[in-house]
């Protein structure tokens, strides 16, 4: 009843978070592409295995290297969570010629890249506009979290423990860019800390769910509780009141066998009374006759 109604509504709340969780291509139309990072409120989104980048770029798996980094300077734009774009957790370039796809991308060296789609080559075509998002750095595999821990973290924790990790290995290398970069650029480098931040915001999606489930089956038995103890001083204030019904009827019994008993000399009248005492059926009848 009350508690399964509770549960049911977690539920709700937690598959809500789930639901939420949908990749837009620039089109906004919808992908099966997976968030890169879900603890964000928006966040770039790679097809599922696919390395992102911390300047929100992403890499298919068969170019990835040893050091994680494209063997061919290839690389993509992929979706975001955010379906207007406008967050800067969505990749900024190559959004036009393939707007509801993917966009190949091609790291030209010194942070810059070009779209695919605008030239053979592009970063030797000068028809090919270059931007600037800094060098690629990879900080996390997309779909690699689990989708059920999707509680919103708060931001202090998981960045706080990211620094903690990366400071030792990654020294100030977030590049000379603008904007674009600016929400992941003190991101995790590739692989040590990922399972930590995976571990951490397991743990604190698991202990908040078992909390919450505590609480409301602490509060339900509480409820419960105070139900049985209201009755209980029901049925004790019924039992009270029974007993001084009966000894207020006692009293009365006593009073009028006072009253005839002074009557019988006070006043010798020819008269006969009749009387019912009590109301719970003992029925009393008293006959005087005085001569
Ligand atoms: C997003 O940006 C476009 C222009 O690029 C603007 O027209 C639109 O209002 C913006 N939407 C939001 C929600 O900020
Ligand atoms: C995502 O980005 C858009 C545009 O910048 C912003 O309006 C929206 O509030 C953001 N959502 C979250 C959950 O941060
Ligand atoms: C910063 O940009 C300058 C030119 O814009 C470039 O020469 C330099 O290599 C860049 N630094 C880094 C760390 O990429």
């Amino acid at each position: 009843m009350t508690l399964i109604r509770c549960i049911l509504s977690f539920l709700v709340i937690v598959s809500g978070v789930v639901d939420a969780a949908i990749c837009y291509n620039p089109d906004r139309s919808t992908t099966d592409n997976v968030p890169c990072n879900i603890d964000a409120g928006n966040s770039t989104c790679c097809a599922k295995g696919a390395s992102c980048l911390s300047n929100n770029l992403c890499l298919d798996p068969t170019f990835r290297g040893q050091d994680g980094l494209s063997i061919n300077n290839k690389y993509y734009r992929g979706a975001c969570t955010d379906k207007t774009w406008n967050s800067t957790a969505c990749a900024p370039i190559c959004k036009t010629k393939l707007p509801g796809f993917g966009e190949g991308v091609v790291y030209c060296g010194s942070g810059e890249y070009c779209c695919q789609e605008d030239a053979s080559n592009c970063c030797d075509s000068n028809s090919a506009k270059k931007f600037n998002l800094g060098e690629p750095k990879i900080f996390n595999i997309a779909g690699n979290q689990v989708v059920g821990t999707a509680v919103s973290v708060p931001s202090a924790t998981s960045s706080g423990s990211r620094t903690s990790s990366s400071t030792s290995s990654s020294s100030p290398s977030p590049t000379n860019d603008s904007g674009a970069s600016s929400t992941t650029s003190d991101q995790d480098p590739p692989n040590n800390s990922k399972g930590k931040t995976l571990a951490l915001s397991l743990g604190i999606g698991l202990s908040l769910g078992i909390l919450l489930i505590a609480i409301t089956i602490g509060a339900f038995w509480w409820i419960k509780r105070l139900q049985r103890r209201q009755k209980e001083t029901q049925i004790e204030m019924k039992a009270q009141l029974k007993e001084q019904e009966l000894r207020f009827d006692n009293m009365e019994h006593a009073l009028r066998q006072a009253y005839f008993d002074g009557r019988q000399f006070e006043l010798p009248s020819r008269e006969e009374v009749s009387h019912e005492v009590g109301d719970r059926g003992e029925k009393t009848t008293y006959r005087h006759e005085v001569e």
